[in-house]
């Protein structure tokens, strides 16, 4: 599957993901001249619109979502020339043969990226296949929600494994093509010193915090409908967490990580009823104030009175011989005070402190990966202040802080779809989610929501604009420990 292909095909072409993502990304991929030369990309949706039509749109989502200085009239008009359009009702099968003819013929490979509404998989899959899409020179990449559970994300798998095999199939986690979750990978094998400390024996726990200011942001109909767990842990904060907890994979390949990731998948301890009070916070937001704006609650925001969660804090265990008692807590949530995703790795003291005797205290190690705002590596080490110690040796946790932007200043920051969609293209799916993985995903959130549903628990409110309710302070603090904040 090395060979690049002439077409893609993007559904939900008038949608947001393509406005504000897609279309920006593969402009910055041609703009670096790293797209085909002789690449279409064919935009369809239910809206009727021709190829000039759709050139307009683009045109304004670049405009609209280009940093100012990146956006180059003369590569806009490259890129918009590969636009074309053709509006298709995926319930009418007539508009599949249209789409044929607009691609032409597929042995010259084709990607099909779908971003509709996971009801629209499989008629559009049939659809596909029916027209002669299915063929070996084609793939399939697919955005989430791939699903609601693991009975209906089966029902997908199945679907689109009727005409796609697991090998042309492009699952997307946009967190993957985030370059510090990849950096993550690099600083955990391409470096000496962290393998051998990686472990329970050293390690004492780690936290991932996903934390972000916005509200619904008009998507009121699916969050509603999903809630922080499926949405945000289900996917996104199970790759991280099975990134940091995998073991070393025999290559940087499709098949050794994701080998190893879905065994840290399986591995997670089930959260059951019995422990879903203890180990589980869930929580909505009230209306609150974020950097002094006020902001309304998520009942107020969506009109009316609901029970989905827009925070969730989760104490989750890895049952295996590396991670034996080491708590991995998890929390995600909508209008918090601060856009802030990292990873947190919290370093056991050292076993006997020769310090103790003139009056200093160490504190054990951290390392964190900042994702979000910033791009940032910092690890925290203990060093001795500078004077003469009459009084005592005086130690002081000092962070010793990397930030990626500046590290690589000469490298353009790009966009996360960047590199998924070149992923896609050239046909590496290193990046991109296993079935297994995600159905290991989904049994894990399943037997959460169960355990939820059995003992009758519902969100506690929270202030918009703070960390959440206070539930998911007493569930760290319950271990004698913080949320780093
Ligand atoms: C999406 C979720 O998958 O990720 C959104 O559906 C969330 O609710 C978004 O806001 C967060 O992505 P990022 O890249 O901004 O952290």
């Amino acid at each position: 599957m090395a060979d690049r292909i002439s077409t893609l095909v993007m559904f939900g072409a008038t949608g947001d993901l393509a406005r504000r993502m897609l279309l920006p990304s593969l402009y910055g991929l041609d703009s670096d001249g790293l797209l085909p030369d002789n690449l279409r990309i064919i935009g369809t949706a239910r809206t009727e619109l021709d190829d000039a039509g759709f050139r307009e749109r683009g045109t304004s989502a670049l405009q609209e979502h280009l940093p100012e200085d990146f956006y180059a009239a003369g590569i806009a008009e490259r890129f918009l020339s590969r636009l074309h359009y053709v509006p298709l009702d995926i319930t009418q099968p007539a508009g599949f043969e249209g789409l044929a003819k607009a691609i032409g013929d597929p042995c010259h490979g084709v990607a099909i990226f779908l971003s509709t509404a996971p009801s629209l998989f499989k008629p559009t899959i049939d659809g596909l296949a029916a027209a002669g899409l299915a063929c070996p020179t084609v793939r399939m990449a697919l955005e989430k929600p791939l699903g609601t559970d693991l009975e209906s994300s089966r029902e997908i798998n199945d679907a689109v494994a009727a005409h796609f095999p697991e090998d042309r199939t492009f699952r997307i986690d946009h967190y993957l093509g985030k370059e510090t979750v990849q950096n993550l990978i690099a600083l955990r094998f391409a470096n000496l010193m962290f393998e051998p400390l990686w472990n329970s024996t050293h390690i004492d726990h780690v936290q991932i915090t996903v934390a972000e200011t916005v509200g619904l942001e008009g998507r009121g109909d699916y969050y509603d409908g999903a809630g922080a767990l499926r949405d945000m842990v289900q996917n996104h904060m199970l790759q991280l967490l099975a990134l940091v907890a995998m073991e070393p994979p025999s290559d940087f390949n499709a098949t050794a990580v994701r080998d190893e990731k879905v065994k840290v998948l399986r591995a997670l301890r089930p959260i059951g009823a019995a422990d879903a009070e203890l180990a589980t916070v869930t929580g909505q937001y009230a209306r609150g104030a974020i950097d002094g704006e006020p902001v309304p609650g998520y009942d107020e925001e969506i009109g009316r009175d609901s029970a989905t969660e827009t925070f969730v804090a989760l104490k989750a265990h890895i049952d295996n011989w590396r991670w034996k008692g080491v708590p991995f807590y998890l929390r995600t949530g909508k209008r918090m005070p601060m856009r802030d995703t990292e990873i947190f790795i919290q370093f056991k003291d050292v076993p006997y402190s020769i310090f103790a005797s003139r009056g200093a205290t160490t504190r054990p190690n951290k390392l964190v990966i900042g994702l979000q705002p910033e791009e940032t590596i910092s690890l925290h080490l203990m060093a001795k202040a500078p004077g003469l110690d009459r009084q005592g040796v005086r130690l002081r946790e000092i962070p010793l802080d990397i930030g990626l932007a500046n590290a690589f200043s000469e490298y353009r920051r790009r966009i996360a779809y960047e590199r998924l969609l070149l992923d896609l293209i050239e046909g590496d799916p290193t990046l991109f989610v296993r079935r297994d993985e995600v159905e290991a995903q989904w049994a894990w959130i399943d037997r959460i929501r169960a355990a939820w549903a059995e003992k009758g628990m519902s969100p506690k409110p929270y202030p918009a604009g703070t960390w959440g309710p206070s539930a998911a302070i007493a569930l760290t603090e319950r271990d004698g420990i913080s949320w780093n904040e």
